[in-house]
């Protein structure tokens, strides 16, 4: 995916009530995460439920040029047989990530501590992302990256040889600054710890812990600090991918604003460090309920029932923005919908996403008749009280969130919605218009 010549616009129309099950596919961050260790390990790793969204399949194509053998079996039934910490070997061309931002700053990580090069694309968007928030720790370990204007895609990393662990602040609340770090300090000798200041999702530490690593957690007075001994047996794990919150936010919104609607969502993914938008919708007094709450692959997950819902807009912690960063978006829309405003600060990360998504959902709001009020760190959005003039058109910057977000306004705003671009929202849900539409929604 480098580049689309020829964008796909959509739009979305006011629907009747969104009705029945939506069963959600396999999170992306696990989905990346799952490839990686597994073709980090000895043995064959199985995956059942991963993610076919663009990014994911770009990370395991990724997989095989290091030397993992990948294979496909079907409804998101994987194997990865694995070639041990140590043993990526050199690539044979560049490797391009797409869109994926956390499938190259993983991958980086994970073949910085070894004595191979590699290069690295993606498409536009990915290209104009920092990646000097990666390579700055990676160097602490004596890896070296030579990259496009000093940082950015294409980039070549040179692998360090015998590196040794390395102790690094995160400046930035980032999982995936903290997964590149401790993917790199398994190759490296000794602990390697990555203290991050506020509590970011967590699933490298988890999946890291489930196939041996020795790796441990302790709050201390600048945040959290991770510790990984280095040079471990990863041992190949079965591993089911639990649904994405993420995506499932966008069908949860849809419901929500969609007046009459009732939708079930089974087998969500509600890690804590994922679950802050469901925390701010009831906040805002949307009717979920979260049932069978149970762990499924060392993740806390739920059935959720999701009702239409009068909302009001609230200030949302800025300490709950880790848990919810990919939800502001989707968010903005519903806080459209509210009676009042709904205050999000301490949001200036999503100004380094796929888009700069603070001025993506300010502008598009602003075309669909919402009041925005908009700063380096925060957003502000002027709730219409149910009514959302719509009828304009989005600019989704190669961005499937801000395209989704708009798309599930169009379903409860007056005038249809259109998005100039839907390409993108095959990275992460490639069934997103699929599942809507089966459950009632109108979407061109
Ligand atoms: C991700 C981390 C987040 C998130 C991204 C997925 C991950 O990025 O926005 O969609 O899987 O680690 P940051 O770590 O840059 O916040």
């Amino acid at each position: 995916m480098l580049g689309h010549p020829k964008p796909i616009p959509m739009t979305s129309c006011s629907s009747g009530p969104l009705n029945g099950t939506a069963v959600i596919p396999g999170d992306k961050s696990v989905s990346h995460r799952s490839l990686i260790l597994g073709a980090l390990s000895i043995g064959e790793t199985k995956i059942s439920g991963l993610l076919l969204g663009q990014d994911v399949l770009d990370t395991a194509r990724a997989m095989s040029s290091f030397g993992a053998e990948v294979t496909d079996h079907g409804a998101g039934n994987w194997t990865v047989s694995g070639v041990g910490v140590g043993g990526f070997s050199e690539p044979e061309d560049v490797i391009n990530c797409g869109n994926a931002g956390t499938g190259v700053r993983l991958i980086m990580g994970a073949m910085s501590t070894s004595p191979i090069n590699a290069t690295f694309t993606g498409d536009a968007s990915l290209r104009s992302r920092p990646m000097g928030r990666i390579t700055d720790p990676l160097e602490l370990f004596g890896a070296k990256s030579y990259g496009r204007l000093e940082g950015l895609l294409p980039l070549t990393m040179v692998g360090a040889r015998d590196a040794m662990g390395v102790t690094y602040i995160s400046p930035h609340p980032s999982a995936q600054i903290k997964s590149a770090v401790l993917l790199a300090g398994l190759n490296a000798m000794g602990e390697t710890t990555l203290i991050e200041p506020e509590k970011t999702r967590d699933h490298s530490e988890r999946m890291l812990r489930g196939f041996g690593a020795d790796i441990e957690t302790v709050k201390s007075a600048e945040g959290f600090a991770i510790t990984l001994q280095g040079r471990p047996e990863l041992i190949a794990q079965d591993i089911a991918v639990p649904c994405d919150p993420s995506s499932a936010a966008f069908p949860v919104c849809a419901a929500l604003i969609v007046e009459g609607s009732e939708v079930t969502l089974p087998n969500i993914c509600l890690n804590p460090t994922r679950a802050g938008l469901f925390t701010t919708l009831v906040e805002m007094g949307a009717d979920i309920k979260f049932l069978n709450e149970r762990e499924e692959g060392g993740e806390p997950v739920a059935d959720l029932q999701v009702k239409a819902s009068s909302l009001i807009g609230i200030e949302v912690p800025f300490d709950r923005a880790p848990s919810m960063i990919d939800e502001y978006p989707i968010l903005s829309v519903v806080a459209a919908f509210a009676s009042g405003k709904t205050i999000m600060r301490g949001i200036k990360e999503l100004r380094v996403k796929e888009c700069d998504r603070i001025d993506a959902m300010a502008r598009g709001l602003e075309a669909m008749g919402v009041t925005v009020e908009e700063g380096e760190d925060y957003l502000i959005v002027h709730g219409q009280d149910g009514e959302v003039e719509g009828g304009g058109i989005a600019q989704t910057y190669l961005d499937h969130r801000i395209a989704m977000s708009f798309l599930c306004m169009g379903l409860a705003a007056k005038k249809p919605v259109t998005v100039d671009d839907g390409h993108a929202i095959e990275t992460s849900f490639p069934i997103f218009k699929e599942l809507m539409t089966k459950l009632g929604a109108s979407i061109s």
